[in-house]
């Protein structure tokens, strides 16, 4: 499983980019706006850090200018995939893109069908939203379960399932057990997943029982 990080701080990039851990890195425009930076200027650092894939997302509402956005994103690095919604403008826009070879992420996906159309439409990316529909009371992990049963139904699909809105530590193994192509992850959660009690515990002894021989080994 590929593992994104879900931010537009420079800081945090950097600092998880040592774990040699990050596969990638997905933005969108509520990350930028929290950032306080401009969103080309904030891209091109992110690029300069991460080799693998970073969504920048368009903010226009039709396809023709999405388009216009995504080639001027895609400009910034060739490691730029473009985000688009799924809607009616985004996924014509995706297949335009796609076109010319830019790598699309479909964004805001919250239902098997849009999946199956944002395939068809030759998604790079399909970003279902799990923490999402679990804040409305529906199952976000059934639905990367639905998609990824529905994609490995057909050869000629090629578009990675990325798992999105991950909230928790257990949306991130859950969505590994359905077998999500990557997770897109925030920082915070990132950092959770390398904790556990019984590691600390155990770490906290051996260090102890190591102190009391009175060697060191450098
Ligand atoms: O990248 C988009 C997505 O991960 C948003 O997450 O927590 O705002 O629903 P959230």
């Amino acid at each position: 499983m590929k593992f994104f990080i879900d931010t537009a701080n420079i800081e945090e990039i950097k600092s998880l980019s040592e774990t040699g851990l990050i596969d990638g890195v997905t933005t969108n425009p509520t990350l930028i706006a929290k950032s306080g930076n401009d969103i080309k200027d904030t891209i091109r650092n992110i690029c300069k850090i991460i080799k693998g894939p970073v969504s920048a997302e368009v903010t226009a509402i039709n396809s023709t200018g999405m388009i216009e956005e995504g080639k001027i994103l895609f400009d910034i690095a060739e490691n730029v995939v473009v985000k688009v919604p799924l809607t009616f403008e985004g996924l014509i826009a995706c297949n335009k893109l796609r076109e010319i070879d830019i790598p699309v992420n479909v964004t805001l996906c919250f239902s098997s069908s849009q999946a199956l159309l944002a395939a068809k439409a030759g998604a790079t990316f399909i970003s279902p939203f799990i923490g999402r529909l679990d804040d409305i009371g529906l199952d976000g992990m059934n639905l990367i379960s639905e998609i990824r049963t529905i994609y490995d139904n057909y050869d000629n699909i090629t578009t990675e399932i990325l798992a999105a809105s991950i909230r928790t530590n257990n949306h991130v193994i859950n969505a590994a057990l359905q077998g999500a192509d990557v997770a897109t992850i925030p920082p915070k959660i990132l950092k959770e997943l390398f904790d556990h009690p019984l590691t600390k515990s155990g770490l906290d002894t051996f260090l102890d029982d190591w102190g009391k021989t009175g060697q060191k080994i450098v």
